[in-house]
């Protein structure tokens, strides 16, 4: 990789803090005050940007308290940013399949096998993955899914640095799935997620890691509140 300056930090859940080296800040599905194991309070956080999966409560969590006390434009399906924009939101409305360049760098939304709904219970499109590059580094953030086959034609088509993956099953992905889709994706470095919140979604990282090592490949098990530079 070229000037490796992009710093990430895992927030707890799926939510995840990007630096980029122009000094961006870019969130990634913001649940914070309603984790028991969120590393910082939403008042505590700061961001220029919000990049949302979809719109069940573990994800777009404290996004409207973040987005209005700081003016960050919501990057999200079009049905999310209409219902978010109602609320006052600024928004960047997408869809599947779709990129668009952003002042830190380019975002383009993937197909997740979920669903999406507000939590008071409006329609909110589909749920998404996101592929984010910044300062050289592609992230695949994949949102909440079930394994899908089309993973493998991401992963031919970009270079994958940080495959972010749901491990906790249930809701999404279990490891053994988790693991099929590391060998879709065919990453650089691998980072679970969705795990251990809550009993329902109680999964062992150290153990997926290892898996994931012994395919010969990087896995970073981060502690909430960990970052690092990618
Ligand atoms: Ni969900
Ligand atoms: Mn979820």
């Amino acid at each position: 990789m070229k000037e490796a300056k992009m710093i990430l930090r895992f927030l707890g859940h799926s939510a995840f803090s990007l630096l980029s080296g122009s000094g961006h800040r870019v969130l990634i599905d913001p649940y914070l005050d309603g984790n028991p194991q969120a590393p910082v309070r939403a008042d505590q956080l700061t961001a220029d940007f919000i990049i949302l999966s979809h719109a069940h409560g573990d994800h777009l969590g404290d996004t409207i308290g973040i987005a209005k006390r700081c003016g960050a434009l919501v990057i999200c399906v079009a049905e999310l940013a209409g219902y978010l924009a109602a609320k006052g939101l600024k928004t960047h409305a997408m869809q599947i399949g779709g990129a668009h360049d952003f002042p830190f760098g380019r975002v383009k939304f993937t197909s997740a096998w979920h669903g999406s709904q507000t939590p008071d219970g409006h329609y909110a499109g589909l749920a998404a993955g996101i592929l984010i590059w910044m300062d050289g580094v592609c992230v695949y953030h994949a949102g909440d899914t079930g394994l899908f086959y089309g993973m493998k034609l991401i992963g031919e088509m970009n270079r994958i640095d940080l495959f972010i993956v749901p491990i906790g099953d249930n809701y999404t992905m279990g490891s053994d799935d988790a693991l099929k889709a590391v060998e879709l994706v065919n990453p650089r470095v691998v980072i679970p997620m969705h795990y251990n919140t809550w009993p329902v979604i109680a999964a062992d990282p150290e153990a997926f890691a290892a898996q994931v090592r012994s395919m010969g490949k990087e896995c970073l098990v981060l502690q909430p509140g960990e970052e690092i530079r990618a």
